[in-house]
């Protein structure tokens, strides 16, 4: 089945750089020295895969599992990976909510996923990753957030990009969430809790590490 985010692939990296610059990749990489020495990790809705390139060379050893929905996000994604890593990424043309595995993951990432989403999706999705991790697991995520305080103007133009954004995707891939839901009571049901959070300066944009409760490492 195609995917909305088939039509998409081909500008989506300009179409980042042109709104965001770097910023974006900034903050998928907030945590990446946290996955430096992880053996397992999944990326889920990994687009492009800007991320997994870099990940790929800061860590020399994983071994990264890709689940994405669109062929065309993928097959950009697999473009990037270098020929002798090529053992050490494989991915799964398939929505998480289909994606079976008996694998267990030391990392899961997900990067502007979940705000695609509505409150219904989410509440069943949000388990699948729980069933993919185990006890001292990372779960790096990054995404919009819907401001809830701070000065009216700032207030204001983060709720408007907010906005134009859901615009753009809703008709260019046919998303119906219209808003950025919460996502951190979700994950509290599943068992999770937010360890480190870091948010940008300029941009409604927050990357969070979560880890099961009272088997948290150190950070
Ligand atoms: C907004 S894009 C974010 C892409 C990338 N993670 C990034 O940081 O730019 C959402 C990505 O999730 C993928 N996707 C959407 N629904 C999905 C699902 N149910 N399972 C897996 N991937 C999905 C889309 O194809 C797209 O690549």
């Amino acid at each position: 089945m195609s995917s909305g985010f088939d039509k998409i692939a081909p500008f989506y990296g300009v179409f980042e750089s042109f709104l965001f610059g770097s910023k974006l990749q900034e903050m998928r990489c907030a945590y990446l020295d946290q996955l430096a020495d992880r053996r397992d990790i999944l990326l889920i809705g990994e687009g492009t895969g800007l991320f997994l390139e870099k990940l790929l060379q800061v860590n020399p050893k994983a071994n990264i599992t890709v689940v994405e929905q669109s062929a065309e996000m993928m097959k950009r994604s697999r473009n990037r990976v270098a020929e002798k890593d090529s053992s050490r990424a494989t991915f799964h043309k398939v929505a998480l909510q289909e994606f079976d595995s008996v694998k267990r993951f030391d990392a899961v990432c997900t990067f502007f996923f979940w705000d695609c989403f509505e409150q219904s999706q989410l509440r069943a999705m949000l388990p699948i990753l729980s069933k993919y991790t185990k006890g001292e697991s990372l779960w790096v995520d990054v995404d919009f957030f819907e401001m809830q305080e701070g000065a009216p103007l700032t207030k204001w133009w983060h709720f408007m990009l907010i906005r134009v954004l859901y615009g753009f995707f809703g008709l260019a891939t046919g998303i119906e969430a219209r808003q950025v839901v919460e996502i951190e009571p979700l994950a509290k049901q599943n068992g999770f809790f937010v360890a480190a959070s870091h948010r940008s300066e300029k941009f409604p944009i927050r990357a969070r590490i979560f880890q099961k409760r009272n088997r948290a490492r150190g950070l």
